[in-house]
């Protein structure tokens, strides 16, 4: 038997009191069937807004879980948990190493101020948010880390380098990176501003300062935008860099005649203005676990709500969603 997922899932959201969400990044066919849409931000403000009892959230499994974290009573499903590799490059104990780093570098605990980037695992939005700290997306990290300034401390920024030292940059702040003291770059937490984990998007690393060079020598004058999860050497070469809202506004700003080269996942930089938007990368920027929520899971997914039978749902403990929460809603709390 054929089944029509389009149609199915339709049918279902208006008979289910659910919201189906996707992040930019999703397929088209599985972006097109979502209510609520946006950048890591805007998703978790809107979900929490939401009046339905159930979330379907197509996406990463953080993006999920956050959701539960802020709004507990909600029931949050994930057609597939698929677990961002750069989250995954963080874990509790990772955190604590980070932190006794600075300690055995004549740091005290106390004073030390943790970010996460909201693209990291519960149990270490936890331990941030035990040790008075703060969640961060690409959209709002300037404000944040002004925000964590404000206490006088170190801030502990992970689990992406880039970012951190994006923003650093961007704020005439001095950082380090820890863990690179092979290649010859020490780490030291006293002379430094903002202390980054050495975690990285694999799939933000794609763009080259060549492929820049490529696409100004072909068409001069064409604007080039990146996602701060760049390389700080691309975010300096190019002309905007922003979250993956704020990507999408600056394209659609531009007079329709001029040339842009977009630096951030395909799905969504293939659904941007046609004609003269072009990919900053000769490699297929796909995100892998972005790209395997397939329209199938999403329908079995509603499916499994309708059979009272509900599939993939997130579970955060207790203790971990308590701090987590503490995080997270300090970071909605900065306007
Ligand atoms: P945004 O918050 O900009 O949507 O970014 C999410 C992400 O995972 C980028 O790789
Ligand atoms: Fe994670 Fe990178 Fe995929 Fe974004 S693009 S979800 S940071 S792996």
């Amino acid at each position: 038997m054929n089944i029509d997922y389009k149609a199915e899932i339709n049918r279902m959201k208006q008979a289910l009191d659910v919201t189906v969400v996707a992040h930019f990044y999703q397929r088209d066919e599985v972006f097109e069937m979502a209510d609520i849409t946006g950048d890591s931000l805007e998703l978790a403000r809107k979900c929490k807004a939401d009046k339905n009892p159930w979330v379907v959230f197509c996406g990463v499994g953080f993006m999920g879980q956050s959701v539960k974290v802020i709004a507990p009573k909600k029931r949050v499903l994930m057609p597939k948990v698929a677990c961002c590799a750069m989250a995954r490059m963080i874990d509790g104990s990772y955190f604590d190493d980070s932190v006794n780093y600075m300690v055995e570098r004549g740091i005290a605990k106390n004073d030390i101020l943790p970010i996460t980037y909201i693209n990291s695992d519960a149990t270490v939005k936890a331990k941030v948010g035990e040790m008075g700290g703060l969640v961060c997306t690409s959209s709002n990290a300037f404000k944040i880390i002004e925000k964590g300034l404000e206490s006088g401390k170190k801030i502990l920024f992970v689990p992406d380098r880039c970012l951190g030292q994006n923003f650093a940059i961007q704020m005439g702040l001095k950082s380090c990176v820890i863990g690179l003291e092979e290649e010859g770059k020490e780490c030291d937490p006293k002379e430094a501003d903002i202390i980054c984990f050495n975690g990285f998007c694999s799939v933000h690393q794609l763009f080259t300062l060549d492929d820049i060079a490529f696409y100004r020598n072909k068409y001069p004058g064409i604007k080039i935008a990146v996602h701060p999860e760049c390389d700080p050497k691309i975010v300096a070469a190019s002309d905007f860099s922003g979250s993956t809202s704020q990507l999408i506004k600056y394209v659609a700003e531009l007079d329709p005649q001029e040339k842009v080269a977009v630096g951030t996942e395909y799905n969504l930089v293939n659904r941007m203005r046609k004609g003269n938007t072009y990919v900053l990368s000769s490699t297929k920027p796909e995100c892998p676990t972005m790209n395997e929520t397939t329209l199938e899971d999403l329908y079995l997914t509603l499916k499994s709500i309708e059979d009272k039978k509900p599939i993939n749902e997130i579970v955060v403990a207790p203790h971990t969603a308590k701090y987590a929460n503490l995080a997270l809603e300090r970071m909605l709390a900065v306007k």
